[in-house]
Formats: structure tokens, C-alpha cells, sequence
């Protein structure tokens, strides 16, 4: 049975904290939903737009819990996002909301300018207007944590790792996006005193993942037999995180971590895409054995480059792992079977998104 609005703050506020996610319907953002609201039994308000990365689906099997609110918005909606505070008073913003896709900033990166850059703007200005307003006990605990990612640190070589040192030098239209939203989000701290704290992730995976990505592409291109586009010649380097170690981390840093301090995330999980895809392959050998002796293998097929490909990401967290205590939860050997077992066991969620999605290759430009 519905809960009324007001019956669901009341009772949010007799839990605990709440908490202001942006982009809670998104693959990251429901992951941290689920978290919050379920796991940590926090207040969350879940503010998304539902762009065609969002779906309320993800975010079911909370979504009828009394500590759960949906705000159907735009971030970039000052006037919306204003009420939103005012009427929900949080404790602190998780902001995920973005464009998220690389491959679609290099075919029309204008959304990425407008949702990254001036929606994390709206948001800041916002989140100061009404923590300005606070009483005193609540302004130190105010958080707002902006989520990034290592995108924004550009290229390594063969050798080194990113840290929170490490000089910005994005190299795609959605790296630049989110390298310029970090920089408004160090600056609200330093110049107005709002206690933000940025984190910069690696390349997460793992269940609700919209189907654009590299891995949820595989592994449904493999269930149906189509071939695994593989870009370039397969050698470039990701350092892989399962999305319920990412919502671990976000918990870990927005209960301990310090204002105005940046946190790396990442999954100490190098590979190379080729090596990710193989073991897809494996994977699918094992569970769900295509019928003849052919290997899903022998549908790897190379296709032409992203243009300015990276060629590795490394994510030294030494830092959220020294001060702050975390480490990630599972190998990403484990963290793969339990993926492919779950687009296995999910079907519905996936063929609803391809009634709208086509999986036509993107980013050429
Ligand atoms: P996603 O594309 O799956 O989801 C984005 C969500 O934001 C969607 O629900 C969408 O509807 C919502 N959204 C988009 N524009 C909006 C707007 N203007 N107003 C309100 N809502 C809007 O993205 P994701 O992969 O879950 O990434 C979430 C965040 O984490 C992003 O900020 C991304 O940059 C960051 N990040 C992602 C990864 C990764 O590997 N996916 C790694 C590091 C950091
Ligand atoms: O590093 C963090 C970033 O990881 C996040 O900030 C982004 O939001 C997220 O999308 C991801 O970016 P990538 O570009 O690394 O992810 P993607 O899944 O698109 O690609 C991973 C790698 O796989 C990359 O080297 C390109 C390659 N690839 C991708 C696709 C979609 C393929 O070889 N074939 C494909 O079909």
C-alpha cells in the first residue's frame, strides 16, 4: 500500500540521517540507494531525471520502503532543486547525477556541458543557499559529496598509478565535463566554506548497469550470439570496482572522511579489455554452454578505435584505505560471476531497456 508523503518524512526522521542522492535511478546511483536505504536504514531522497540512463526498476526493491522518496527532476532546475531542499532538509548530497557515457560525449557532448558542469553548479549553489540557513550543529555535519572519476587525471603509460595529487588532464568531452564540475565543487569549499568532499572512481561494474557500457555489452551481445566489439586491439587498461564496493566506499567516506579532502576509489584490478572480455567468455562457457563446442570466444571481433582512446586508468586508494579503513569486498573474478549470473537471472530488466536501445556502436564521432 502507498505510503503518504508526509507519513514517509516522519518516519524517515525518526531513522536517522537523510540523505539527498542525485542520479539514484542510474546503474552507481541505485547501487548507493539500495545501500543507504536498506543496508544503513538512512533517509534517502532520491532526485533523478530519467534520462534514458534511469530506471526506477533498479531501485524496486527499496522503493516501497518508508525511508525512500523519488523526485522526478532536473538538476539544472534551480527553482526545483531549491524546494527540494527546503522541503526534505538533508543531511547531506550524494551527487551522481551526469552524462556518464564517453562514447556518447564524443558523438554530442552539449548534455555533457549542461548535466556535469551547470547541474553541478545549480546543485552547489543550492546546497550553499540552504546550508547557509542551518543552525550551527547542523552546518559542521552537512556533507555534500561530489562523485567523480579518474577519467579526469587523463592517460598513463605502461607505468604509475593516479593519486589525488595527480595533475587534471582530461581527454574526453565527458573527462573535461567532470574535471570542470570537481573544480566548482573545490571551490564552493575553499571559497564559501561548504564542507564538500570529492572522490575520483575507477571503471565500476556489476548488476543494473545500462547496457551501453563494456561489460553488460558483452556479456548481452554473448547471450545472443552477436559478435564482442572489441575496440582498437583490445590493449587498453581499466582498473575494475564491483558498484556495491564503490556504495561501500561512498558510505565510508561521507561517515568519515574530511571536507575539503579528495578520496580515490579503485578496485586494484587492472586488465586489459581483451583479458575482460575472454573472461566473460569463460564465464558464459561455464554457465550457460552455447549448444555446439564453440567457445564464445570465437565471437571476439575486433572493431575500429575509440578516437582518443585512454590507454590506462590505475587507482592508487592508499589514502581511503590508510585514514578512512576501507578495501574492497570481493576479487573481480568473483565479482564477474556474480554479474553474468545476474544479467542470467534478469532478462526482463535488460530486454525492457533494448525496446528503447539499440546497442548500435557509438562515439565515432
Ligand atoms: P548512469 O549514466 O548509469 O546514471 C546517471 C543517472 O543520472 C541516471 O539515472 C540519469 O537519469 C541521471 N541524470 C542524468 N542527467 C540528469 C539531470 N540533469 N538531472 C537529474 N538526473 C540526471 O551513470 P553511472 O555510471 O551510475 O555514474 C554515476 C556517477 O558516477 C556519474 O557522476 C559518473 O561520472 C560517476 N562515475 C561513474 C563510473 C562508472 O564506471 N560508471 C566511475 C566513476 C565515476
Ligand atoms: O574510469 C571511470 C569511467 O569508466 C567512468 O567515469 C565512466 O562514467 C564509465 O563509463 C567508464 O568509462 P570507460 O570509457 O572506461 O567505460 P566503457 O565501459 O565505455 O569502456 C571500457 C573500455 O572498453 C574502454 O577502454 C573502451 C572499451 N570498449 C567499450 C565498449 C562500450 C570496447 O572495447 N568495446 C565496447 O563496446
Amino acid at each position: 500500500m502507498a505510503i503518504a508523503l508526509d507519513q514517509r518524512l516522519h518516519l524517515s526522521q525518526s531513522i536517522g540521517m537523510k540523505i539527498l542522492i542525485t542520479g539514484g535511478a542510474g546503474f552507481i546511483g541505485s547501487a548507493v540507494v539500495r545501500h543507504f536505504s536498506r543496508g544503513c536504514g538512512f533517509g534517502v531522497i532520491n532526485l533523478d531525471k530519467l534520462t534514458y540512463a534511469g530506471n526506477l526498476s533498479s531501485v524496486e526493491p527499496v522503493s516501497n520502503l518508508p525511508n525512500y522518496i523519488f523526485e522526478h527532476h532536473d538538476i539544472c532546475d534551480e527553482a526545483a532543486v531549491d524546494r527540494i531542499f527546503r522541503a526534505h532538509a538533508p543531511d547531506a548530497v550524494i551527487h551522481l547525477a551526469a552524462e556518464s557515457h564517453v562514447d556518447r560525449s564524443i558523438d554530442g557532448p552539449a548534455p555533457f556541458l549542461e548535466t556535469n558542469v551547470k547541474g553541478t553548479f545549480t546543485l552547489l549553489e543550492c546546497a550553499r543557499s540552504y546550508w547557509c540557513g542551518l543552525p550551527d550543529s547542523a552546518r559542521d555535519k552537512f556533507r555534500f559529496l561530489h562523485v567523480s572519476t579518474d577519467e579526469v587525471y587523463g592517460a598513463l603509460g605502461a607505468e604509475g598509478q593516479f593519486t589525488e595529487n595527480s595533475q587534471y588532464r582530461p581527454n574526453s568531452p565527458y573527462a573535461a565535463s567532470k574535471a570542470a564540475a570537481d573544480h566548482f565543487a573545490r571551490a564552493w569549499y575553499h571559497t564559501y566554506g561548504l564542507p564538500v568532499i570529492v572522490t575520483n572512481c575507477s571503471n565500476n561494474y556489476g548488476p543494473f548497469q545500462f547496457p551501453e557500457k563494456m561489460i553488460p555489452t558483452m556479456i548481452l551481445a554473448g547471450l545472443e550470439g552477436r559478435q564482442l566489439p572489441v575496440y582498437g586491439d583490445g590493449k587498453n587498461i581499466r582498473d575494475w570496482l564491483h558498484v556495491e564496493d564503490h556504495a561501500a566506499a561512498l558510505y565510508c567516506i561521507l561517515t568519515k572522511g574530511v571536507p575539503g579532502e579528495v578520496y580515490n576509489i579503485g578496485g586494484e584490478a587492472e586488465r586489459q579489455n581483451i583479458e575482460v572480455v575472454e573472461s566473460i567468455c569463460e564465464v558464459l562457457d561455464s554457465l550457460i554452454p552455447n549448444g555446439s563446442s564453440a567457445s564464445y570466444r570465437d565471437l571476439i571481433h575486433f572493431v575500429s578505435d575509440r578516437p582518443g582512446h585512454d590507454y590506462r586508468y590505475s587507482v592508487s586508494c592508499d589514502k581511503l584505505k590508510n585514514e578512512l579503513g576501507w578495501t574492497p569486498s570481493r576479487s573481480f573474478e568473483e565479482g564477474l560471476i556474480q554479474t553474468i549470473s545476474w544479467y542470467l537471472e534478469n532478462r526482463d530488466w535488460w530486454r525492457s531497456i533494448q525496446k528503447r536501445y539499440d546497442g548500435r556502436r557509438q562515439g565515432l564521432g
